[in-house]
């Protein structure tokens, strides 16, 4: 599978989110990866269904939703129908995983599972016929701007291992950089989430030579 790169919008400006959509696209993003938090899972609060579909109209890349919220299930119709493309929601979120995928499907969206860095791929055994992506956390969630943690290295191996011939993405969200994407991509990964690496400069030239960046590595 060809690599992609779904810049992420939190290090975009939120007071000009339709802008930075159609700069981010001209950039050259595959997707859009979205970051949902709720003060709770994670020590952060970003944006919810609302905002999601203020975006929707702005950009036609596929829009990928990564809840960092808990319950998750309660909301999964409203980010489906503000214009999510992809949910993924984290397995430490909830006892039921199993659930929280069938229901994704159910609204018609594909569906993702998230792991944080120090949660074993072990976790996902059980529902990978249940997903279409998996994310690997690189960093621990709720941040921007955070160190790569290059233990996780491994596990997308693992996980690369685990998924077989199934047609099963693997994202990487956390510290990507043009130094740490070449790591990840030769142990698996074919999406790569970048917030603050492909933000950073502030005007589509310098989006663009930051996905040219990514892309190169
Ligand atoms: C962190 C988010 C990430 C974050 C990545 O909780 O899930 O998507 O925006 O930011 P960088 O690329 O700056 O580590
Ligand atoms: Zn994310």
């Amino acid at each position: 599978m060809t690599t992609l790169i779904a810049p992420s919008m939190l290090s975009s400006n939120f007071a000009r989110l339709a802008d930075e959509l159609a700069a981010i696209e001209r950039a050259g993003a595959d997707w859009i990866h979205l970051d949902v938090m709720d003060g709770h899972f994670v020590p952060n609060i970003t944006f919810g269904p609302p905002v999601i579909k203020a975006m929707r109209p702005y950009s036609k890349l596929l829009f990928d939703v990564h809840l960092m919220i808990a319950p998750a299930d309660p909301f999964l119709e409203a980010f489906a129908e503000a214009g999510a493309d992809l949910i993924s929601v984290h397995a430490e979120a909830g006892p039921h995983l199993d659930r929280s995928l069938q229901a994704i499907r159910g609204l018609g969206k594909q569906a993702g599972v998230v792991l944080n860095p120090s949660t074993p791929a072990e976790a996902i055994e059980y529902v990978l016929d249940r997903v279409d992506l998996v994310l690997l956390m690189t960093v621990n969630p709720g941040f921007g701007g955070q160190a790569f943690i290059p233990a996780v290295v491994e596990k997308v191996k693992r996980v690369k291992a685990m998924i077989g011939d199934r047609p099963i993405r693997i994202e990487i969200d956390g510290g990507v950089t043009p130094e740490t994407a070449p790591l990840v991509v030769a142990a698996g990964a074919d999406v790569l989430v970048a917030g603050s690496a492909v933000f950073k400069g502030g005007t589509e030239d310098a989006y663009a030579k930051n996905i040219a960046a990514i892309r190169a590595s």
